[in-house]
Order: C-alpha cells, then sequence, then structure tokens
C-alpha cells in the first residue's frame, strides 16, 4: 500500500485555486526584487478557519524565499508581541545571510531601540508591550523604531544581493492592538522614507481581522483585505484527483463527486475525507478507489471531527455555549445563516445581550457573520455536534 498523499490539517502537497491570490503576491515580489520598491499596502486574505489561509501563506512564503528576498514568518498570539516577534525574526534572518548584526553595529542598536520601545522584549512569551503611540500617526517611538530597523535590514539585505525583506504574519487577527498599531504606522512612516526600502508585508486571518484591525488603527487604508473562498467545484476535485494521479491511482467519478458535494469547498474536509479514503482502501499503483469505500471511510472521518468539535467545544465558556446551541437549533440542512434576532429569541435573551458572547466566538473562528446581521458556524457538521452534544 502506497502512504496517503493527503494532508489533513497539514501544508497541501499541491496547492489547488489559489492561483490568483498567489499571481497578486508573485506580482508584489516582483517590484520588490526588480525595482527595490516598498509595497506600500499590507495584502491581507482572510477566511474562516480551515478555509486555507496558512496553505497559502505558506505558498507566498516559498515564492518569497524563490524571488531571493530575506523571509521572516511570525504566527500572531494574544500574549505575544508581534512586533517583537518579527524583530527577532529579522535579526536572525540577516545573521543567516552573512550581516554583521554583533554589538555596535547599526543593525544591533536599531533593534535595541525597538526592544526599548516594546519593553522587555528579551522574554518572549507572556511580554508586557508597552507601547503608546502618540496622537498622530506616524509619531510613535515604536513605530518609528520598527520602521528604521525595517529600512536599515532591507537595505543591509540588499547588499547583500538579497531581494528585500518578506515580512508574513499568520494570524493576524490575534496580534496585541498596539503592536498592530506599531506595524501600520511603521508602514506609513516607510511609505515617505528616501531611499525606498525594499520591504512587504503579507498577512493572513480571520473574517474579523478587518475589524479588529480597523479598531486598533483609524486610517485601514494601508490594509488590502480579500476574501479567500471556499475552493469550487473542479478544483476541489482536484484537490481529491491530484495528488492520487501522481501514484496513478484514480478515483472512481461517482465518489469523486460525492466527496466534492459532501466537503462543499471546504478543503479541510476534502484532505480529511480523500485521507480516510485512501487508508481504508489501501490502494497499489493503478488501483481504483471505489464508491463502496466511503461508508467504510465514514467512521474514520467521524472520529477526527468530533476530536477537533470536541476541542472547540471545551474552549468556549457557558455564555458562548449557550450562543451554539441556539444557533445550532436553528441551522437547516443547508446550514443556511441564521437572523441575529432569531437567536435572541431563542435564548431569552435582548439582541445587546449576545454582542459579547458573539465577539469572543468571532474572535475564536466558531462563526462568522454571513451577512449583516446574521451568523452561521464556521465548519460544516458542527451544528450536528452541538446539537448532539447539547441533547447528551
Ligand atoms: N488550496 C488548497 N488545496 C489543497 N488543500 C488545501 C488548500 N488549502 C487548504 N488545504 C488543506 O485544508 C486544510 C486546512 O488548511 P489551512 O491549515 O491552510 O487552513 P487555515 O485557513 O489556515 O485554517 P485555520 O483557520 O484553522 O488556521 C489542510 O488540511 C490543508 O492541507
Ligand atoms: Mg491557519
Amino acid at each position: 500500500m502506497l502512504p496517503s498523499p493527503y494532508t489533513p490539517g497539514e501544508t497541501p502537497t499541491v496547492l489547488v485555486g489559489r492561483e490568483e491570490q498567489l499571481e497578486r503576491a508573485r506580482a508584489d515580489l516582483s517590484m520588490m526584487a526588480t525595482y527595490g520598491r516598498f509595497l506600500g499596502r499590507v495584502q491581507v486574505d482572510i477566511g474562516s478557519r480551515g478555509v486555507g489561509k496558512t496553505s497559502l501563506l505558506k505558498a507566498v512564503r516559498d515564492a518569497a524565499a524563490q524571488s531571493g528576498a530575506v523571509v521572516v514568518w511570525v504566527t500572531a498570539r494574544g500574549d505575544e508581541s508581534l512586533v517583537a516577534g518579527l524583530t527577532h525574526g529579522l535579526l536572525r534572518a540577516l545573521e543567516g545571510l552573512g550581516v554583521d548584526v554583533g554589538p555596535r553595529t547599526p543593525l544591533r542598536e536599531r533593534f535595541q531601540s525597538v526592544s526599548l520601545e516594546l519593553g522587555a522584549l528579551g522574554a518572549s512569551a507572556g511580554v508586557e508591550v508597552d507601547v503608546q503611540p502618540r496622537r498622530t500617526p506616524g509619531s510613535g517611538a515604536a513605530s518609528t523604531a520598527f520602521a528604521e530597523l525595517v529600512s536599515a535590514a532591507a537595505i543591509a539585505a540588499r547588499e547583500r544581493g538579497s531581494a528585500g525583506v518578506a515580512l508574513l504574519v499568520d494570524e493576524v487577527q490575534a496580534a496585541p492592538r498596539e503592536d498592530l498599531r506599531t506595524l501600520a504606522y511603521a508602514w506609513q512612516e516607510l511609505q515617505q522614507s528616501t531611499p525606498e526600502p525594499p520591504a512587504v508585508v503579507f498577512a493572513v486571518g480571520l473574517p474579523n481581522a478587518p475589524d479588529v484591525l480597523t479598531a486598533a488603527v483609524t486610517f485601514s487604508e494601508r490594509f488590502a483585505f480579500r476574501t479567500l473562498q471556499r475552493l469550487s467545484a473542479v478544483d476541489a476535485a482536484e484537490v481529491l484527483e491530484g495528488p492520487a494521479r501522481a501514484h496513478r491511482v484514480t478515483w472512481e467519478p461517482e465518489l469523486a463527486a460525492e466527496v466534492v458535494r459532501i466537503a462543499d469547498g471546504y478543503p479541510y474536509f476534502l484532505q480529511l475525507y480523500a485521507d480516510a479514503l485512501w487508508r481504508v482502501v489501501g490502494p497499489d499503483e493503478g488501483a481504483v478507489l471505489p464508491l463502496d469505500a466511503l461508508d467504510r471511510a465514514r467512521p474514520l472521518v467521524a472520529d477526527e471531527l468530533d476530536t477537533m468539535f470536541r476541542a472547540r467545544w471545551s474552549k468556549a465558556a457557558p455564555g458562548e455555549r449557550r450562543l451554539l446551541v441556539a444557533l445550532a437549533e436553528l441551522t437547516d440542512d443547508r446550514e443556511s445563516p441564521v437572523r441575529r434576532g432569531a437567536i435572541a429569541d431563542r435564548m431569552g435573551v435582548t439582541s445587546n445581550d449576545l454582542s459579547e458572547p458573539r465577539r469572543s466566538l468571532l474572535d475564536k473562528g466558531l462563526v462568522e457573520a454571513a451577512d449583516r446581521g446574521t451568523l452561521r458556524f464556521t465548519v460544516p457538521g458542527f451544528a450536528a455536534f452541538v446539537r448532539a452534544e447539547s441533547a447528551g
């Protein structure tokens, strides 16, 4: 039996259906590599849990490395400074390029002034970040220090034959607000600087990222948000068939069609079903995955999903659970969005009382706002899990 080429929960071997997003990133990267340009707009691809944000960002990272850029990746968290993470990553990457970042070098001094502005940067986790940019954009001491570091780093990288600096931020909505402000103001300042530092930021985050960023900075035109959609049926079929083809294994067309229907364009489900099917069939080269394997694969999928749903449910506070239960009870088979008013009625509370649990569930990525005033679950099948959980 061949090992499964599918990747539930991991970076896919083949990234399907994201050519447009990658093209956009490559265009920015080549502006930077060819003309040494500064990319003043931060591209943010937003989407629900499991839609493929990290996978896309990893492909962008590979493209950045290929274009010859110095690459720094940070996964933002609420309890760690994003700017500190970027700063540390930059210094390490430059060191790797052979740039002198030892004591009393210009880069080390800039690094230290960012550290100073951020507070105790030395300790990584749980750092108290004390960044208080003054009222006018661009006058914050931390953002100026960070801008100067990025600028010096980009120019040093360029002198070493690198294309410039590419900063990649996953889970951007989770970053502390002060850090988002520092990053945004620094990008604003760099826009005016001469020489232009060859630098670019790519970020991905949950659908609430625009709200979080707009709350952190009064101007948000530095950010260009685009929604990462679920995959089309054609692309979904390719997620199933592409990796198998590489092993001369084919999908019975009815089976592929059925899994495409169940997954509804949601990449995580495609990988999950494909991996389970592969494991129950255990194909050798030249084999066909048959339709009748689906019933044998379902229990494996159900187990995986149950583990994931249970982890999410256990992270929900009591008030959040009440909302989840009401939403689950109002969710139909097609998982259409539910109006907020209907949820409040069901819970016997006012729409206002909903705002707190609603906000924290959005932040956790458990629910999303489909249109104004509606909510729905982000993962297919979670509604049924919540109904079963609350009945039991
Ligand atoms: N374009 C794609 N083609 C094939 N598989 C994909 C694609 N995008 C994502 N996947 C698969 O879907 C799953 C989820 O992907 P990923 O972790 O990138 O999602 P995410 O949006 O970052 O999720 P989360 O919000 O939980 O961090 C993984 O198993 C990955 O292999
Ligand atoms: Mg992710």
